[in-house]
């Protein structure tokens, strides 16, 4: 069989209007500024207010993609979605944006792996490109975690923002593949780490189920230990695949979770501060939004020059883990 590369054609974002400073913060938590931005490197985040929920900022971040592309939503025929919280579980928020910008070819899919959406995204779409049947895939992930957050959980709540990426992959026309490798990987005996349960009630004619708690819980100290340790292997792994060294990448694009997780990437890879994405401090942790956020707007600042050799990675619950080797062709919004 023939496989097809891929091109990663534009990237989009969408983030709420609304801003929340550590500041902010502190009258409803016992909790300062100066802990927050010492320990995460956060300072603020978007957070969704009113009606604004996971679908529209996947909308406006999928129109904002294709607006940067050359293609129209006719053009598009696969859309997976990656979401933890969605607006609703079905109809999917894939099928959503679907209908919103008028891809009435494509077919139309959530995935939900947490802050590894987008990576796991760019893995299924790759695949479904190489076999020939698809042409242009709109990858979008969007995360409305403040609606699921414990408001009066500090270790928690301070650490997430709101938002949605998109990117769009097409069938290569030159030959030239711009994923030059991916690595993904999960382990589920680690699924108490972090979790937001979605627990229903039982039929009325049986024992009623435990009520749940439906708010992101997560044990910090333990996601962290695991981030350290297997978040470089994972880039490594990921550069050996594709036959290149750390000298070889111009750029880290990682999630946002921890400016210290993040810091120590920067330092295992000898890497510049030019050379690494940073947002965390306006954005918190946006989940599967994280890592297309910071690609796009590094872009329109100019912070990432084109053409370039990018890895993105990220982690998150799960455990989900993984890392993209990826070509930044000259041009690319
Ligand atoms: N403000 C003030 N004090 C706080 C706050 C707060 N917001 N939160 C916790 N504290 C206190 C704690 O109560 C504790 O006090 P104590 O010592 O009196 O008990 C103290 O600060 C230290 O708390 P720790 O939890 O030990 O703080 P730590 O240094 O581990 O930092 C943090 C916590 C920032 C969450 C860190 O563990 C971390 O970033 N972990 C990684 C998280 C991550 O990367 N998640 C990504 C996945 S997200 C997803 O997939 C959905």
């Amino acid at each position: 069989m023939n496989f097809k590369p891929t091109q990663i054609m534009a990237v989009g974002k969408s983030v709420p209007d609304t801003v929340i400073t550590n500041d902010d913060l502190t009258k409803i938590l016992d909790t300062s500024d100066e802990w927050i931005s010492t320990r995460t490197g956060i300072k603020q985040r978007h957070i969704a207010s009113g009606d604004e929920n996971s679908t529209f900022f996947a909308v406006n971040a999928a129109k904002d993609a294709l607006s940067k592309s050359d293609l129209s939503g006719l053009d598009i025929d696969l859309i997976i979605a990656a979401t933890s919280n969605p607006f609703n579980i079905y109809p999917s928020t894939a099928c959503a944006v679907q209908a919103e910008i008028g891809a009435k070819n494509a077919i139309a899919f959530d995935i939900t792996v947490a802050c590894t959406g987008m990576i796991y995204a760019l893995e299924i779409a790759r695949h479904f490109i190489s076999s020939g049947k698809y042409k242009n895939a709109l990858l979008v992930a969007t995360d409305t975690n403040s609606k699921f957050l414990d408001w009066s959980d500090r270790s928690t709540c301070v650490l997430f923002g709101d938002g949605a990426g998109a990117v769009i992959l097409s069938e290569s026309k030159d030959g030239t593949d711009d994923i030059l490798a991916l690595n993904v990987n999960a382990d589920g005996n680690l699924g108490n780490f972090i979790t937001m349960n979605l627990i229903g009630e039982n039929c009325p004619l049986v024992e009623p189920a435990e009520k749940g708690v439906k708010k992101i819980s997560m044990n910090g100290k333990e996601v962290y230990k695991f981030v350290v340790q297997t978040m470089p292997e994972s880039i490594m792994r990921a550069l050996d695949d594709a036959g290149l060294e750390p000298k070889d990448i111009d750029y880290l694009i990682p999630h946002q979770a921890n400016y210290r997780i993040i810091e120590g990437l920067q330092h295992r890879l000898e890497f510049t501060d030019e050379q690494v994405i940073i947002d965390i401090d306006k954005y918190g942790n946006t989940s599967a939004a994280s890592v297309p956020i910071a690609l796009a707007d590094a872009l329109n600042e100019g912070k990432i020059k084109t053409p370039s050799i990018a890895i993105l990675c990220a982690f998150g619950a799960g455990m989900a883990w993984g890392s993209a080797v990826v070509r930044l062709r000259k041009g690319l919004k």
